[in-house]
């Protein structure tokens, strides 16, 4: 159980604010209670997922335009196309319509319904492209967005996978956020590799602050020992219909940064993510709560006083047609998982795991 707080905060403490723009950045750190019981260290959740547009990608989504403004990328061009997995094309399609450029987005088959419908909201182009066929395909979306640019000079490509605003965003806003919050105190920050943009920026802000920090990135599927062969820039192949990270070992994934990597199964993960859900409340996406799985598997051989911090990218409410909802659990191989958390007729273990304080049958 975890305590409720006695009253509403403060309202002398909110905010007023002159643009949603305003609203990115600044997430709560929020700590984790039940699965930690016992466990020597702390383990914070970086609640990036609370930034407006929804996800961690509203700080690159914000700094790239502003960045592409200052240096004059974006001069001459009315239009701003984005190739990635949905959270960054809702974030720049949000910095670029507040700026005043419409957006292009190459969206892959399996792009949630949530985000396309968020998107046509937002009122950009929808251009169907693909991340799971090689870099050279007619079909890829790197291609297809190149195309644009070629075909239309007043298309701008942003680049998340190689722009330096990207990992320059973390550097000059999570990493100092997360610094204050946990007043210097961190030990191990956790966080999932898309285009390595968090893990870089944030990490190399915070390891420049105190070197001794443990910068872990955590990903799906990975090859074996990609780590100790360093073959970080090789492509990896993910399951398909999967809600994935990006196809490719990015450019902007800075290696000097990376003190550690974690790989673990999706079926692990979804399951570990009604126990989250359970036992903490906390509703999160599955990248999201794998780094929250690893930060806690840290903590159980962690030192007494270190503090862990899980950056959390996006929210569960992304993936109620994916992997929270039961009908898509068992069409992937999911049944048993289905079965456990969302069937009460065949589930003895789900209902009652808030109530279990025994952090190591919890993790
Ligand atoms: C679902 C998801 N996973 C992981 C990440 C980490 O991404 P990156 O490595 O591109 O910074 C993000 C970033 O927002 C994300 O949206």
């Amino acid at each position: 159980m975890t305590a409720l707080p006695p009253a509403f905060p403060d309202p002398s403490a909110a905010g007023v604010y002159d643009s949603v723009l305003q609203l990115i950045g600044n997430t709560p750190l929020v700590r984790l209670n039940v699965l930690t019981a016992d466990l020597p260290a702390t383990v914070y959740v970086k609640l990036d997922h609370l930034n407006i547009g929804g996800s961690s990608k509203d700080r690159i989504g914000l700094h790239i335009v502003r960045r592409a403004i200052e240096s004059g990328a974006l001069e001459g061009h009315d239009r701003i196309i984005e190739t990635g997995q949905g959270n960054t094309s809702v974030s720049l399609a949000l910095a670029g319509l507040l700026a005043g450029y419409a957006s292009t987005v190459i969206a892959k088959p399996d792009l949630s319904p949530q985000k396309l419908a968020l998107l046509r909201a937002l009122g950009a182009d929808i251009v169907p492209g693909r991340l799971d066929v090689p870099k050279d395909d007619p079909e890829h979306a790197w291609v297809i967005a190149e195309e644009h640019e070629r075909d239309d000079p007043r298309t701008w490509w942003s680049r998340q996978q190689s722009i330096e605003s990207n990992p320059e965003a973390h550097y000059l806003s999570t990493g100092p956020e997360i610094w204050a919050q946990t007043g210097g105190r961190i030990t191990h920050f956790v966080t999932a590799i898309a285009t390595g943009g968090t893990v870089s920026g944030t990490g190399r802000f915070l390891r420049e602050q105190n070197p001794d920090i443990e910068v872990v990135g955590t990903s799906f599927d990975l090859p074996e020992k990609p780590w100790a062969e360093n073959h970080l820039n090789q492509t990896f192949h993910r399951r398909p219909g999967y809600e994935q990270l990006e196809r490719d070992w990015a450019d902007n994934i800075d290696l000097e940064t990376l003190t550690r990597l974690e790989a673990r199964e999706k079926g692990e993960i979804i399951d570990f993510a009604f126990r989250l859900a359970r036992a903490e409340g906390l509703l999160l996406g599955p990248s999201s709560v794998l780094s929250v799985k690893i930060a806690l598997e840290l903590a159980v051989a962690a030192r007494p006083g270190d503090v862990i911090v899980a950056f959390s990218a996006d929210h569960a409410r992304d993936y109620t047609s994916a992997e929270y909802d039961g009908p898509w659990l068992r069409e992937h191989g999911f049944a048993e998982i289905a079965d456990r958390w969302l069937d009460p007729a065949s589930a003895d273990a789900g209902n009652d795991a808030g109530a279990d304080t025994d952090a190591a049958t919890l993790i």
